[in-house]
C-alpha cells in the first residue's frame, strides 16, 4: 500500500546553520491492513518521515506512493496523530472530533452519531463540551487520536500517539488501538520509542539507524493475534525484545 524508495530529505539550514540530512536513502513498504512500528534513536528522522506520508513534507529526492500513486500533498485517506498533540483549541472535544466528517460534508446527524462512538471510545464521555486546556495532557492525546479515527482513514500515521500517557492508560490504549485496528482494517504505521510497545502492537517492527536514517533492521512479529496483556511475560516476547534493544543500542551509542 505505501512504497518509499530511497528516499533523502536536506532541510535547508538558516544563516549560519548548516543544512540537515535528516533521512538518506530509505526505502520501505507496508502492506494494506498491516500494522508497522518504527523505532530508532531520536532525532533520525522518523516524525520527518511520517510527515512526508502525510503529504505534509516533501521528499528532497526519491520516490513515495500510495497505492502506485505519487504523494502530493494531504489526502482524507490518511490521517496523523503528531508527536505533540495539536488540537484546535477555539474548538471543543466534539468540535475537534467531527471536524474531518464536517469538513467532508458528513451529515450533522451521522457526525454526531460517529462523533459520540468515538467519544464513548476513548473514555471522553461528560466532557464533550470541553475546550482543551480544560483537559489532561493524556485526554487530549485521546482527542487527537479520535480525531484522526473519525476520518475512517486507510492509512493512520501515529508518532508516538501514547509517549504521553501514564503507564495504565497507555496499556489500555494499546488494546483499544488493537481493537480498531482489528475492527476498521486500516494499515497503521506506528513511531514509538517503546520497543515492547511496538513488540506488542505491530506485525513488523521497523529499526531506523541513526540520523540520516535507513532502515537498520525490520523483524516480523509472529505472536498470535489479539495481542494480550500477559504476552509481554512469554519467551518469544523477550527474545523479541532483547534483540531489538541490542539493535536499537548500537545506533544510539
Ligand atoms: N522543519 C525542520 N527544519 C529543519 N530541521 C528539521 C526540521 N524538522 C526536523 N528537522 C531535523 O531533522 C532531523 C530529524 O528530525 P525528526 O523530528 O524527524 O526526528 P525523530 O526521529 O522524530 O526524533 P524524536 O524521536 O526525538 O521525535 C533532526 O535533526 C531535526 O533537527
Ligand atoms: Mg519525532
Amino acid at each position: 500500500m505505501i512504497d518509499a524508495t530511497n528516499i533523502s530529505k536536506v532541510f535547508n539550514g538558516r544563516k549560519d546553520r548548516k543544512e540537515t540530512l535528516a533521512i538518506s536513502n530509505l526505502t520501505m513498504s507496508v502492506k494494506r491492513n498491516e500494522f508497522v512500528s518504527i523505532v530508532g534513536p531520536s532525532g533520525c528522522g522518523k516524525s520527518t518521515f511520517l510527515l512526508m506520508l502525510a503529504g505534509l513534507e516533501k521528499p528532497t529526492s526519491g520516490n513515495l506512493t500510495i497505492e502506485g500513486a505519487p504523494i502530493l500533498g494531504p489526502g482524507v485517506q490518511r490521517s496523523i496523530v503528531f508527536q505533540e498533540y495539536l488540537l484546535f483549541p477555539w474548538r471543543t472535544v466534539q468540535g475537534n472530533i467531527e471536524f474531518g466528517p464536517r469538513l467532508r460534508k458528513v451529515s450533522k446527524d451521522d457526525c454526531l452519531a460517529d462523533t459520540r462512538d468515538f467519544i464513548e471510545l476513548m473514555g471522553l464521555t461528560g466532557f464533550e463540551h470541553c475546550y482543551p486546556h480544560e483537559l489532561s495532557g493524556g485526554m487530549q492525546q485521546r482527542v487527537a487520536i479520535a480525531r484522526a479515527l473519525a476520518n475512517k482513514p486507510e492509512v493512520l500515521l501515529m508518532d508516538e500517539p501514547f509517549g504521553a500517557l501514564d503507564a495504565l492508560t497507555r496499556e489500555s490504549m494499546q488494546m483499544e488501538l488493537q481493537k480498531i485496528w482489528l475492527q476498521t482494517q486500516c494499515t497503521v504505521l506506528f513511531v514509538t520509542h517503546s520497543i515492547s510497545e511496538a513488540i506488542f502492537l505491530s506485525d513488523r517492527v521497523v529499526v531506523m539507524s541513526k540520523r540520516p536514517a535507513i532502515v537498520k533492521e525490520e523483524l516480523k512479529i509472529a505472536l498470535d493475534r489479539p495481542r494480550q496483556r500477559d504476552m509481554h511475560m512469554t519467551r518469544q516476547f523477550r527474545e523479541y525484545e532483547a534483540y531489538l534493544k541490542n539493535i536499537v543500542w548500537e545506533e544510539v551509542n
